[in-house]
């Protein structure tokens, strides 16, 4: 089965899908050539649905995106659960169907529930319409192999595993559950396209030490990057994905040495996160030379970028 992802996770690992640079003066003139950079579906297209629901992963499916982004937590019975958060969104009626469980916050936190009960769950979008659930990486990973089927192509995903350090504290290890889900979803070996991205060293050489993971890694950076982040990951890692002010000064819209020193250390760069925003994606694309960006708006992003 081809893969709409491998040929560009491919093209990266060899060093070869740095994007076109161009002269930047105003609006970034089209390329002679489309750039192999991926545009990753931030929590889905979670511009235009609830973040991290089937449908939202449906829709990014369908504006063509390179990758689909689950942020991964763990609930009480150890299934990985797509959220960002650590407690239930506050557009759900957890409070409300768990009223034993709310924290002195009124907040539900996803490790106190059973999957059976975090089923129940209904979350409505921001405008307080609409009946999605959570999704378990489970039910991503069986979406993705009925589009697969259907398309005859595989989307790339790129999970995060938010919090490992903690979740093994209390008791919930993160790390194999991902590789074995994934190997049952059928993403077994680095020529799938996967890449696996934390914020966390630890969990990340945990991967590859205990887990046997040889899919690509991505060491997420904060705002403000360690003064060592770069040379561990570059030890580590195929990737980084800084934060996007990282790279370009909002204040100045200057760019500054990150890529530069990323791209000198062999490391691919995937800068998080961008909104409705093509003409700042198509600029950090075609005129900095990222590998890929994370996007709200796979839409925005693949037009950004333009066909390779
Ligand atoms: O994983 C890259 C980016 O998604 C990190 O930010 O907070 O949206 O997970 P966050
Ligand atoms: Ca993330």
């Amino acid at each position: 089965m081809g893969t709409r992802a491998d040929i560009k996770i491919r093209a990266w690992r060899a060093g070869a899908g740095l994007a076109l640079l161009v002269a930047s003066c105003g609006t970034t003139p089209a390329p002679a050539t489309p750039s192999n950079a991926v545009v990753i579906a931030h929590r889905g297209a979670s511009g235009y649905l609830p973040e991290h629901t089937l449908e939202a992963y449906t829709v990014a499916w369908e504006m063509d995106a390179d990758f689909l982004e689950p942020d991964l937590v763990m609930c009480r019975d150890g299934h990985l659960i797509c959220s960002h958060d650590l407690t239930m969104t506050e557009r759900s009626n957890a409070a409300l169907l768990y009223p034993d469980l709310a924290d002195s916050d009124g907040k539900v936190w996803i490790k106190d529930l059973f999957l059976a009960e975090l089923r129940m769950v209904e979350v409505t979008n921001e405008e307080g319409e609409g009946s999605y659930r959570y999704a378990t990486l489970e039910e991503l990973l069986g979406l993705v192999q009925l589009l697969s089927a259907r398309t005859g192509e595989k989307v790339g995903l790129i999970p995060e595993l938010k919090a490992p350090a903690w979740h093994r504290s209390i008791g919930l290890p993160m790390e194999g559950a991902l590789m074995e889900a994934l190997a049952r979803g059928g993403y077994l070996s680095r020529g799938d396209p996967v890449v696996i991205q934390c914020f966390d060293r630890d969990s990340l050489q945990r991967m590859r030490a205990e887990h046997g993971c040889t899919f690509p890694l991505v060491l997420c950076l904060r705002r403000e990057p360690l003064g060592d982040d770069l040379g561990w990951a570059a030890e580590h890692c195929e990737g980084v994905a800084p934060h996007r002010k990282s790279i370009e000064d909002p204040e100045t819209g200057v760019k500054t040495e990150l890529i530069t020193r990323a791209h000198e250390l062999g490391l691919s760069v995937f800068p998080y996160t961008f909104g409705d925003e093509q003409e700042a994606m198509r600029r950090f694309i075609y005129q900095y030379g990222v590998e890929g960006v994370f996007t709200d708006y796979p839409d925005k992003g693949v037009a950004a970028r333009g066909r390779p």
